[in-house]
């Protein structure tokens, strides 16, 4: 598949995106959206790929959705263009998807990064919502997972003054996982993804859905849905496996059955 606005590529089990609008700092404009998703829907179902990473580059992972393509629009454009509805599909990805983020992650490029399930940062990352300066507000994502993520307070002071926070405060907040020199944190992104790539695959995938039951179900019916997996995860032939494996002190062979 030949694309635009983004890079594909697969090394060793890990699906690699690189958002590719570096003139204007990977601005997200509909058309990389598309792509982005079409590719991460193609990446799930590929059974050679078993860990996505979504990079940009160290200047900017991206700046947020296009204010080229915004700027005119008039509101019952957006309304029919229903942008967003191709940000909906990224939850439904069951593989893990690792965001790689250096420079710029602004707007839609902090509500993209919140997508990602884990996140490496670079010492030299920004990141803030500033839909505020422009005399709007996140579209996709930006007021829910964001109070999600760092607390009502500290949401609520990005979102309204629309300042930034540095790569060592997203750290404090738990907005990021590991914050790097810029020079490493690609390389840590791909380190993490080759560790999670040699674990039983169908046990990554249900896990990971677990963990987001978190976000939008009361506890009660989270633990029924933990249970449920770990029913489910019994009968593969990844478990027997890996049960064995530990039994013959020797490193499990998972097929992904
Ligand atoms: C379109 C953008 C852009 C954007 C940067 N550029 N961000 N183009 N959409 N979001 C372009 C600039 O116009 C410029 O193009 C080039 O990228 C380099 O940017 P500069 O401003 O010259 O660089 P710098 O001085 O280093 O400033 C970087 C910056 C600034 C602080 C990131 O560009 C900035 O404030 N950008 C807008 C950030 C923002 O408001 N994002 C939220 C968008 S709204 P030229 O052609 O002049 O060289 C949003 C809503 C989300 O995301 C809704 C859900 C999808």
């Amino acid at each position: 598949m030949t694309y635009e606005y983004i890079k594909a590529e697969c090394v060793d089990s890990i699906g690699i995106i690189t958002l590719n609008r570096p003139k204007i700092l990977n601005a997200l404009n509909l058309q990389l959206m598309n792509e982005l998703v079409s590719e991460l829907e193609r990446m799930d179902q590929d059974p050679a790929i078993r860990v996505i990473v979504l990079t940009g580059n160290d200047k900017a992972f991206a700046a947020g959705a296009d204010i080229n393509e915004m700027a005119e629009a008039s509101a019952m454009e957006i309304l029919k263009r229903d942008q967003f509805a191709v940000w909906d599909r990224i939850s439904l990805i069951s593989k893990p998807i690792i965001g790689a983020v250096s420079g710029f992650v602004l707007g839609g490029g902090c509500e993209l990064m919140m997508n990602c399930d884990m996140i490496i940062a670079s010492e030299t990352t920004v990141i803030g919502q500033p839909e505020i300066k422009l005399g709007v507000m996140p579209g996709a994502g930006g007021t829910q997972r964001l109070t999600r993520a760092v607390g009502l307070n500290k949401a609520m002071e990005m979102l309204l003054t629309g300042e930034p926070i540095s790569a060592k405060e997203a750290l404090r907040y738990r907005l990021v996982n590991l914050v790097v020199p810029v020079e490493a944190y690609y390389q840590e992104a791909l380190k993490l993804a080759k560790q999670i790539s040699e674990q039983a695959p169908l046990a990554v995938q249900v896990i990971k859905k677990s963990v987001h039951k978190a976000d939008n179900l009361p506890l009660a019916d989270a633990l029924d849905y933990e249970r449920n997996g770990f029913y489910l995860l019994m009968a593969s032939e990844d478990r027997k496996e890996g049960m064995q494996a530990f039994l013959e002190k020797r490193k499990p062979r998972f097929s992904g059955k």
